[in-house]
């Protein structure tokens, strides 16, 4: 575990990153502190349960001690932030921190706007006048483009948003490129489709379906109960959409990327091929459940990254089956423990 509010040394690049405890913040936090980076993340007092994935980091402990460094803060507060940008004087604002499930979106609508939208907004004030040049990435998402008209999408596809996590979302993105625009901050939003790890958050379908293969191969559960398997998702490896963030960051201009494999495979399809890994049949185990299925569902969503791939050099790498099989091996490996 890091430092929580501790005196802060000179280094080299600095970069406070939002949402360091969840999947994407953990990887970055890795990525950075083998750059060389002094690493600052927002954590929230309640994040405690969280922090496994902090306490997991791929550090030695001398990273551990001299490059990272934890504090207290909230979306929801604006003295809090300002306090924390001005303390410690990032190069680099990596903001990946929201509410960031879309079916929780729908039972608490005026939360999640609270924290992706106006969160959003009190972050890039804290950097409006600031006069260090500061990078700033936005955690964009392809939810924006919610039951796009076209396929694949890219950066031009109007967004049609269809939850209230993807409104929240769309007007953070919109702002991000107002400061941009308006201020000239070097401000990115990185449009990206799904991408999972064995740190997926437990309430994400690919993450609940490895956890319940393994435990059902294990002896330990008997039912996965899902909502919906007719979806499908452009799903890519958390570590390498973490790179795509710092190449944004590093390029000479700021500007939006999509960020995706490419590739669209239904839900149904991640249950029946992780199943077969273990060598059962999904169809003996798997129930699904209306409280599960969202008010409304987004259509066939499937990026096309090859802006980022030319501009950037960003190309996807682990692909479909090799995700669901690093996935579920995960969950075996964990059970042995
Ligand atoms: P995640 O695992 O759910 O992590 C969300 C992070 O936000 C956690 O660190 C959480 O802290 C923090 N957070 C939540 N509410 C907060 C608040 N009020 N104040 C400060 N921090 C708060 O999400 P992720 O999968 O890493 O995704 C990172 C970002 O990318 C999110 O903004 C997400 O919406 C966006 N995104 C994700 C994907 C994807 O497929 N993963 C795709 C497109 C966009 P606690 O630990 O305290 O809860
Ligand atoms: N969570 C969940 N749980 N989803 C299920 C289930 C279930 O039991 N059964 C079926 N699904 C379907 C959902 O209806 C959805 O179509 C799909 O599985 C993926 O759901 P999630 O894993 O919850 O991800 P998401 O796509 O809704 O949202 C994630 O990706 C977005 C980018 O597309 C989050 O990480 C968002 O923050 C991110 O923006």
């Amino acid at each position: 575990m890091g430092r929580l509010n501790s005196l802060i040394p000179t280094m080299a690049k600095r970069a406070l990153i939002t949402g360091i405890t969840g999947q994407d913040g953990s990887y970055l936090t890795e990525l950075l502190i083998r750059k060389g980076y002094e690493v600052h993340g927002l954590v929230r007092r309640t994040s405690a349960v969280q922090r496994n994935r902090l306490d997991a980091l791929d550090l030695t402990p001398a990273q551990r001690e001299k490059q990272l460094f934890l504090h207290y803060g909230d979306l929801s507060e604006s003295s809090g932030l300002s306090r924390l940008a001005h303390r410690t004087q990032p190069d680099e604002v990596y903001h990946l921190g929201s509410q960031s499930h879309v079916q929780v979106s729908f039972e608490s609508p005026k939360y999640t706007f609270e924290i992706n939208a106006s969160g959003t907004v009190r972050l890039l004030e804290c950097f409006r006048d600031c006069n260090k040049p500061i990078r700033f990435y936005h955690a964009s998402t392809c939810e924006m483009y919610g039951r796009p008209e076209e396929s694949p999408q890219n950066e031009k596809t109007p967004f049609r948003p269809v939850s209230p996590y993807a409104c929240s979302k769309t007007a953070s993105h919109f702002l991000t490129a107002c400061y941009r625009e308006s201020y000239g901050l070097f401000a990115c939003n990185g449009i990206l489709f799904n991408h999972e790890s064995p740190r997926r958050g437990e309430n994400f379908v690919t993450r609940k379906i490895a956890r319940g293969v393994a435990a059902i191969k294990r002896g330990l559960q008997k039912k996965l109960t899902l909502g919906s398997l007719e979806t499908r998702k452009d799903w890519g490896y958390a570590p390498e959409y973490v790179e795509a963030m710092w190449r944004m960051l590093q390029h000479d201009k700021p500007d939006d990327y999509v960020i995706a494999t490419g590739e669209a495979h239904r839900v149904g399809e991640f249950v029946e091929m992780a199943f077969q890994i273990v060598g059962l049949d999904w169809r003996e185990f798997v129930e699904t459940d209306p409280a599960e299925v969202r008010p409304a569902e987004v259509g066939a969503l499937v990026g096309d990254a090859s802006k980022a791939e030319r501009v950037l050099g960003w190309r996807a790498q682990t692909r479909f089956q090799g995700l669901v099989k690093l996935m579920v091996e995960a969950e075996l490996q964990a059970l042995s423990r």
